[in-house]
C-alpha cells in the first residue's frame, strides 16, 4: 500500500470519519466547502483580484457586479429534443462532421455504412472531443481530437461490430486520433478547406517520438522498437491543450481499452503491478484489435502499454513534423492539459487523471519559457507534482522526486499513479478538464462524478481507488455516492502558478434542488431549478474569464436527474458564482470541445456520440459534429 505522509493523514481522516461521518460533521464539512461567504471570502484572502473584463458577455464591471447579473444571454431551458438550442440572438451551424472529408480523395459518407477502410484516414474522425485553433499566417487551422469509435456503427457489416480482420481494425484505427484541418469562413458560414496544405490525419499508426526522463528505458523497449524511442499512433484523444508557443498538446485518456492478451499476461511484478493500476488487462474494452494487430496483444509486446497514456505535443504549423510524447509529463489517463506561467516564466501543465480516485497533477518545466526562443525541448525535462487538497481550503502540491517515491524519475514518468500513492496524494471524484483562468491567479478542474465515493465493499471495507487509496470522504470529495459532480478551484499562494501551497474552494457542487430540498444532494447554492445539470466534464475559461462548463452525464431527465435534460454547456461567472445554460445538446451526446475563432466572433463546440439523428435529422445516422455559434449581430462570443 501506500506510504502515506502525516499532512494528508488519509488513514488519520478515515479513522475519525469510519464508519459514515454523522449528519452533523458531514454537514459542516459541505457547508464550509460551498458556502457563498466561503466561495467569497476565498477571492478576498487570496487576492485573486479576479478582475473579469467587459465583453459582449459580460453588462457590467465588476465594481458594479456583485449582485447583478453579468452575463448578456439569457438562460435557455433544460431541452430532451434531437437538436441543437442556444439563446434568443444567438445562432449555430454545422462545421464539420464524423465522415467528412479533408482531401478530396476521400471516399463519399454513405447513409448506411460510413466510410470504407480506404481513406478512412482522410476524413475527419469520429467522435470528436478536445480542440483549438491556430491562427497560422492568417490560416484559421482547427485541429480536433477524436477520442474512441463506435464498432458498431463503423462496422456495419458485422452483427456485434467486433472487428474480424486486419482491415476492419485499421478503418477503426484510423477513424481516431488527431485531425488537423484548415477552416474558413464565407457567405455560409464556416466551412473545411479541403486539400488545404495544413490538413493532416494523425491515428493510430502515425509515426511519432517518445521522449523525456521514460524514453529509451527498458519498459519502453519492444521488438518493433529496441529504442523505446519511437512509437506509432496515440490513443483514447480526449481533452486538449495549447502551449504559448503555438503547439497543440493531445491527452492519451483510457489508452488500456486497446489492448488484450492471446495467451498468458507478463510475469513481471512491476508489469502486472502497472497492468492492474492502469487496467490493462487479457479483454480490453472490445475493440478487439490484439487478434489482428500484434502490437496490441499484450501477451507478445508486454511493453507497448507504457508507450501511451502521455501527453502529446503536435505542430500544427508543420504538417511534416512527428508528434512528440512528452513522459516528463507523467503517465497517466490524461483528460487534458492547461497551461500556465509561473511568475518566472516557467511553463505548468495542469493535468487531471480520469479515474475513480486518481489524482490531479502540476508538471513546472526547467526552463523559462522565451519567446521566439527555443521552445523544442520545453516539455522534455521538469518535475512533476501531485495535489493534495487539505480539509482546511489549503493544499500543496507534493514533488514526485526519487526521495519521496523510492522511484526513479523514469519510473515516475511510466508509473505516475504508483508515484501519486507513495506520496499521498488526494483522490479525487474523476478529475475531468482543468481550465486556468487568464484573467486571475487560479484554475479550475471539473471533478465528473464518483459512484463510489464514501461507499463499502461487500465486505465493508471503504472502496479505494486500484492502487489502494481509499475513497473516503473528505472537504473536496464531500459526498458519497457522488452521481452529481463538484468544480474545484485553486489559488497558488501569492499568485504564482509556481507556488507549493495553494488555497481552495468548490466553484459548484451539481445538485437537484427540486428533488432533495435541502442537503448535498441538493448542490451548491448557485444551482436551481433553471441552470440543473450533472457530470461536468469540459471546461475552458474564455478570455473574459468567463468559465464555461461542458457536461458527460446522466440525460434521462428522470428521478434523481429530472428537469436537467440533455448535455450542455453553461456559462460561470467566477465573481458572482453565477451559473447559466446557454446551449443543450441533442439527445445521447456528450457536449465536448470548445475553441474559439481568432476574432472571437465564433466559439466552436463539439457534439459527441448522439444518439439522435444529428444533425441532418430524421432517416439519417447520428455524427459527432463540430458546430460554430456565432451572435446574430456578429459580435464577440467570448
Ligand atoms: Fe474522455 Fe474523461 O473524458
Ligand atoms: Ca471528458
Ligand atoms: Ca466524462
Amino acid at each position: 500500500m501506500t506510504n502515506r505522509t502525516p499532512i494528508l493523514s488519509a488513514d488519520e481522516w478515515d479513522e475519525v470519519n469510519f464508519p459514515r461521518p454523522t449528519e452533523q460533521e458531514f454537514d459542516r464539512v459541505v457547508e464550509r466547502a460551498i458556502s457563498r461567504r466561503g466561495f467569497l471570502g476565498g477571492a478576498l484572502a487570496f487576492g485573486s483580484g479576479a478582475a473579469v473584463m467587459g465583453t459582449a458577455f459580460l453588462k457590467a464591471t465588476p465594481a458594479e457586479a456583485r449582485q447583478a447579473t453579468r452575463f448578456a444571454f439569457e438562460a435557455i431551458a433544460a431541452q430532451t429534443d434531437g437538436t441543437v438550442h442556444v439563446p434568443a440572438g444567438y445562432g449555430w451551424k454545422t462545421l464539420v462532421r464524423w465522415g467528412d472529408p479533408l482531401f478530396s480523395d476521400a471516399p463519399a459518407f454513405d447513409a448506411a455504412s460510413g466510410i470504407p477502410t480506404k481513406g478512412s484516414d482522410r476524413v475527419f474522425g469520429e467522435n470528436t472531443d478536445g480542440m483549438e485553433i491556430f491562427n497560422i499566417g492568417g490560416h484559421e487551422v482547427l485541429v480536433v481530437n477524436s477520442e474512441y469509435v463506435n464498432n458498431k456503427v463503423n462496422l456495419a457489416h458485422l452483427k456485434d461490430g467486433k472487428p474480424v480482420s486486419a482491415d476492419d481494425v485499421l478503418r477503426l484505427q484510423n477513424f481516431q486520433g488527431v485531425s488537423v484541418m484548415e477552416i474558413a469562413e464565407g457567405k455560409d458560414g464556416w466551412k473545411v478547406v479541403v486539400d488545404s496544405r495544413f490538413n493532416r490525419r494523425i491515428t493510430h499508426n502515425t509515426p511519432m517520438v517518445l521522449d523525456g526522463p521514460a524514453a529509451g528505458h527498458d519498459l519502453l523497449k519492444t521488438e518493433a522498437d529496441p529504442t523505446g524511442m519511437a512509437v506509432l499512433g496515440t490513443l483514447n484523444n480526449c481533452g486538449s491543450g495549447r502551449t504559448p508557443w503555438g503547439t497543440y498538446l493531445t491527452c492519451e485518456e483510457n489508452f488500456n481499452g486497446y489492448f488484450g492478451a492471446s495467451a498468458a499476461l507478463p510475469e513481471s511484478a512491476a508489469v502486472k503491478a502497472g497492468y492492474k493500476r492502469y487496467g490493462i488487462n487479457e479483454k480490453g474494452a472490445g475493440y478487439n484489435y490484439h487478434p489482428f494487430d500484434a502490437r496490441f496483444d499484450v501477451s507478445k509486446n508486454p511493453n507497448e502499454p507504457h508507450r501511451h497514456g502521455y501527453v502529446v505535443e503536435i505542430d500544427p504549423a508543420r504538417p511534416d513534423s512527428k508528434p512528440v510524447k512528452h513522459t516528463a509529463l507523467g503517465r497517466i489517463k490524461h483528460e487534458n492539459a492547461a497551461y500556465a506561467l509561473t511568475n518566472a516564466g516557467h511553463v505548468v501543465v495542469y493535468m487531471g487523471d480520469d479515474e475513480r480516485g486518481e489524482f490531479i497533477y502540476k508538471w513546472v518545466s526547467r526552463e523559462v519559457f522565451v519567446p521566439g526562443g527555443d521552445t523544442s525541448t520545453l516539455l522534455s525535462d521538469g518535475q512533476l507534482f501531485v495535489a493534495r487538497f487539505n480539509d482546511d481550503l489549503t493544499g500543496e502540491w507534493v514533488a514526485l522526486t526519487p526521495e519521496a517515491t523510492g522511484m526513479s524519475v523514469a519510473e515516475i514518468a511510466i508509473f505516475t499513479r504508483t508515484a501519486g500513492s507513495k506520496v499521498g496524494a488526494t483522490t479525487m471524484d474523476r478529475p475531468e478538464w482543468i481550465a486556468v483562468n487568464p484573467r486571475a491567479a487560479e484554475a479550475y478542474c471539473c471533478l465528473t462524478n464518483n459512484s463510489r465515493r464514501g461507499t463499502k465493499t461487500d465486505a465493508g471495507k471503504p472502496r479505494t481507488n486500484e492502487g489502494g487509496d481509499p475513497m473516503t470522504l473528505n472537504a473536496v470529495n464531500p459526498r458519497e455516492t457522488n452521481n452529481y459532480g463538484q468544480i474545484v478551484r485553486w489559488r497558488p499562494a501569492g499568485g504564482d502558478h509556481g507556488a507549493a501551497k495553494f488555497g481552495w474552494d468548490l466553484f459548484v457542487m451539481a445538485g437537484n434542488p427540486t428533488v432533495h430540498k435541502d442537503g448535498p444532494y441538493a448542490g451548491s447554492a448557485n444551482i436551481n431549478a433553471g441552470n440543473l445539470f450533472n457530470s461536468p466534464d469540459g471546461m475552458v475559461i474564455d478570455t473574459a474569464g468567463i468559465v464555461w462548463i461542458q457536461t458527460d452525464g446522466e440525460d434521462s431527465n428522470k428521478d434523481e436527474y429530472a428537469g436537467m435534460g440533455n448535455n450542455q454547456m453553461l456559462a460561470g461567472d467566477p465573481l458572482t458564482g453565477e451559473i447559466r445554460r446557454f446551449l443543450t445538446g441533442p439527445f445521447g451526446c456528450e457536449v465536448t470541445g470548445l475553441t474559439w475563432s481568432s476574432d472571437r466572433r465564433t466559439m466552436f463546440v463539439g457534439i459527441q456520440h448522439p444518439d439522435a439523428p444529428f444533425p441532418d435529422g430524421p432517416n439519417s445516422l447520428p455524427r459527432s459534429s463540430i458546430i460554430a455559434v456565432k451572435r446574430d449581430d456578429n459580435a464577440l462570443v467570448g
